[in-house]
């Protein structure tokens, strides 16, 4: 889909579908609407005195045009309570219209910049969530559906965002190609975690790493089974032994010059998670194909941000591998010792995300990070806790917690502080080895963290527990039933904010 900022008047711009908004309670439209209003005889204000439509958040007007003007069709999308706007209203907004338009088959649509008008919102600020509410919310993972014969697929081709203002186009410019970018790699992300795990294997993992690395010119290293035991990743070798697909460990780095600071972000790479010998039941193995969403989220995080260059260097770390049985699976009772020398005793083959990440934290740990981040669909006890609304954010250091919290605001990614206690770490400590894996259903959320604690070090290290907010099973307005891409924005805006 072409997004494409364009100086004129909207009421004249031929399209299949032209969106205009309403603030909740407004009776008169005024600016762009209210010249759509004029242009359509006040067909807009008379149906908002019937009370067909009030203006709330992501209702939608739909009206035919009967050749009054160029477009096909007028969608006037709510904008909700004028005291409530912010850029997630306008994200809301473009998405809820453009599935509209999508439903009706639009080829072309034309929309105004919510926002940037009597909503007095920067023009920037508002075309980036314009073009991201846009192509988030036009987002479908249908590649494996066949289109039925009597009704072929179409898309929508072309988004024009009309302006009539002649000032405000480079600013509109720019941020329109800037939610582009952060639109296109949430997407991306949505996509590597939707796919089937006999697709998505460490190896492909590794292959889409190196492939997007050339496209986007950041480095790209993969260690292979034989380097990962030389480097002493104990952990991520043993969840990999029942697979089939050999583990890999992947380091992408985006060094620009002149950078101030350096993140590190890992993602968990479990790209299945049948549980290991601690089997999970059918319900709960059910879209474990998606336990590689961190990882995922470490690519789209460095895609976006080699295209934003920021002067901040970022560091990519995916563990990868599989969780499965054979005759060399990892067993309950093994004691495993991480790549910082600290030993695990196995309580629970299905708590393997925070042995990969353990030996992550660990090489993390040896370097000079200024902050370290790690994404992981880590505990289904996070779900229960913060539904799948919030992400559950832990760490040593607060500042960092509240940085990303805040970003997340931004973005519109709802994040949750949860907290650290000596009495839940109490909880993972072995009779047999310095540590244990899992102290059973209480607190997982916490233990999760603590565990990844005793690896991270002394730097500044944020957890965030994604196994709520990666994947939903109710479409939002921008966010698709499924794989969400959670949190790539919060994490570019947390970079380049
Ligand atoms: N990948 C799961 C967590 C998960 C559950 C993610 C549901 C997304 C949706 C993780 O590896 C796991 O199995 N965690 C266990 C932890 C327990 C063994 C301490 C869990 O959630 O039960
Ligand atoms: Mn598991
Ligand atoms: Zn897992």
């Amino acid at each position: 889909m072409d997004i494409i900022v364009q100086q004129g008047d909207l009421a004249q711009t031929p399209c299949d579908v032209l969106i205009v908004n309403l603030f909740e309670g407004v009776t008169q439209p005024g600016g762009a609407t209210g010249a759509m209003d004029r242009a359509l005889d006040g067909w807009i204000a008379d149906l908002i005195a019937q009370e067909k439509f009030k203006g709330k958040l992501n209702d939608i007007l739909e009206l035919p045009t009967f050749g009054k003007i160029p477009a096909k069709r007028v969608i006037v999308v709510g904008l909700g309570k004028q005291e409530e706007f912010c850029l997630e209203q306008v994200r809301q907004a473009a998405g809820s219209a453009i599935k509209r338009a999508k439903s009706l088959k639009a080829k072309t649509v034309a929309t105004l910049l919510h926002g940037a008008g009597i909503g007095g919102l920067t023009v920037d600020g508002s075309a980036q969530a314009v073009a991201e509410g846009t192509l988030l919310g036009a987002y479908e993972f249908d590649r494996y559906k066949s289109a039925p014969k009597d009704e072929p697929k179409t898309e929508v081709e072309q988004v024009l965002i009309v302006e009539r203002d002649a000032g405000k186009l480079d600013a509109a410019n720019a941020g329109m190609a800037k939610g582009r970018i952060i639109a296109d790699a949430t997407n991306m992300v949505r996509d590597l975690a939707s796919e089937p795990p006999d697709t998505v294997t460490p190896g492909f993992l590794a292959e889409t790493a190196t492939k997007l690395a050339g496209e986007y010119g950041f480095n790209c290293e993969v260690w292979n089974i034989d380097r990962i035991k030389e480097e002493r990743m104990n952990c991520l070798y043993m969840v990999g032994r029942g697979s089939a697909h050999d583990p890999v460990f992947i380091r992408l780095d985006y060094a620009p010059a002149r950078a101030t600071r350096r993140i590190c972000i890992i993602g968990k790479g479990i790209t299945y998670d049948s549980g290991g010998l601690s089997l999970k039941t059918g319900e709960f193995m059910k879209h474990m194909k998606t336990d590689m969403s961190g990882a995922a989220a470490v690519l789209g995080v460095l895609r976006a941000i080699a295209r934003l260059k920021p002067d901040v260097a970022v560091t990519g770390l995916i563990p990868a591998c599989e969780n499965m049985i054979d005759g060399g699976a990892y067993k309950v009772d093994d004691v495993l010792r991480a790549r910082n020398g600290k030993t695990i005793e196995i309580d629970n083959t299905d708590a393997e995300g925070r042995l990969v990440l353990a030996d992550a934290l660990s090489y993390a740990a040896e370097q000079n990070f200024d902050e370290v981040i790690d994404i992981a669909t880590l505990t289904g006890g996070c779900i229960v806790a913060l539904a799948r609304v919030w992400t559950g954010v832990l760490g040593n250091n607060r500042e960092l917690i509240d940085a990303i919290i805040a970003a997340g605001k931004i973005v519109g990614e709802k994040m949750w502080m949860l907290p650290f206690d000596k009495e839940v770490r109490d909880m993972l400590d072995s009779d047999l080895a310095d540590i244990k894996n899992s102290g059973g259903r209480e607190g997982q959320t916490i233990q999760g963290g603590m565990f990844l604690q005793e690896f991270a070090g002394e730097q500044p290290w944020a957890h965030l527990d994604i196994a709520g907010t990666s994947y939903l099973d109710k479409a939002r307005p921008y966010e698709p039933k499924g794989a969400t891409g959670v949190p790539v924005r919060t994490l570019v805006q947390h970079i380049t904010g």
